[in-house]
């Protein structure tokens, strides 16, 4: 257990970092926006210290991090529970969290109590979600308690069932209006910016094109406002590997090689060393030894007794 705590117990928060009007700004000098996700105190730190605009708490958490085969079992008290770590080790990053499958869907109101939860409970200062026309309504509900509201068009994970799988969206002239017509009708409901997934690049620039707010693309080319990618995706720690992911790094073999030497080091008596260990004063031991003196010489309990049987 290493004793300084590496995450601050009570980081700043409330806009003395990035914000929305930073990211207006950026989009406005064509400025690329830099988004990843996070999904714990550590990751956000390093997220925050490398620069990154924006740290999604995103519900990928459900895949990448607790084993969901889909993200459509992820709750709101698991993305809160993350949250609140995010938000712990973050502190110059605006922050956002990803609402969770059903946790907005059955009516506006339910979607504003869940929105306030994320700023309230999670420590985040924006909500995501899905979906395009038909969410409109959600957004102008939520954005009208004063949360600012991420859209998410293009491949939407929550409605992998409806999709058919996790397709590129918008390939054909009929699917690519639709997508315009949801874009601008989410950017007329209030959306602060809109992330693009799994969207062809020509389509996703001419998008960008036609909004006043940013993109941020993930699989969507470079015609956006700016990136975002699942932060296991891009340092090679377990995730999955799309064609729109870089790696930027492979933690997963480094991380199997430190684990695979701490196993060996310590059947072979390696670890720990000397250096590893704590003095204890001889005058102490001496003074301990010497108070043991009546005990059974060197006599190990027996498990009976270990167990108070
Ligand atoms: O949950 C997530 O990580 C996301 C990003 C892929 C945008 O929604």
């Amino acid at each position: 257990m290493s004793v300084q705590p590496s995450c601050p117990a009570d980081p700043p928060g409330g806009g003395d970092g990035v914000n929305l009007r930073t990211l207006q700004r950026k989009r406005e000098r064509g400025e690329p926006i830099t988004m990843v996700t996070a999904f714990d105190c550590p990751s956000a730190r390093l997220a925050d210290a490398a620069g990154i605009d924006c740290i999604l708490v995103g519900d990928s958490l459900g895949m990448v991090v607790l084993g969901y085969p889909s993200t459509l079992s992820v709750t709101m008290e698991e993305m809160l529970h993350h949250a609140r770590a995010v938000r712990r080790g973050a502190r110059s990053a605006l922050l956002c969290g990803d609402m969770p499958f059903m946790s907005y869907q059955a009516s506006p109101a339910q979607a504003v109590e869940n929105a306030g939860r994320f700023l309230k409970e999670g420590g985040m200062e924006t909500v995501k979600l899905e979906g395009g026309r038909s969410r409109a309504d959600t957004v102008q509900a939520i954005v009208g308690a004063g949360i600012p509201v991420m859209g998410h068009i293009g491949l939407t994970p929550q409605s992998v069932h409806a999709l058919g799988g996790y397709r590129v969206q918008g390939r054909d002239r009929a699917s690519a209006g639709r997508l315009l017509d949801d874009a601008l009708a989410l950017e007329d409901a209030g959306c602060f910016a809109l992330v693009l997934e799994a969207v062809p690049a020509r389509l996703a620039g001419y998008i960008t094109s036609r909004l006043a707010i940013p993109t941020i693309g993930i699989g969507a080319g470079a015609g956006v406002s700016g990136q975002v990618l699942v932060l296991h995706d891009l340092l090679g720690f377990g995730g999955l590997s799309p064609r729109f992911v870089k790696r930027y790094a492979d933690l997963e073999s480094l991380m199997l090689r430190a684990l695979e030497t701490y196993r060996e080091e310590v059947a072979s008596g390696v670890f720990p060393g000397p250096e590893h260990a704590y003095e204890m004063p001889d005058q102490e031991w001496e003074a301990f030894l010497e108070g043991r003196r009546g005990d059974a010489a060197g006599a190990p309990r027996s498990w009976g007794r270990v167990r108070g049987r």
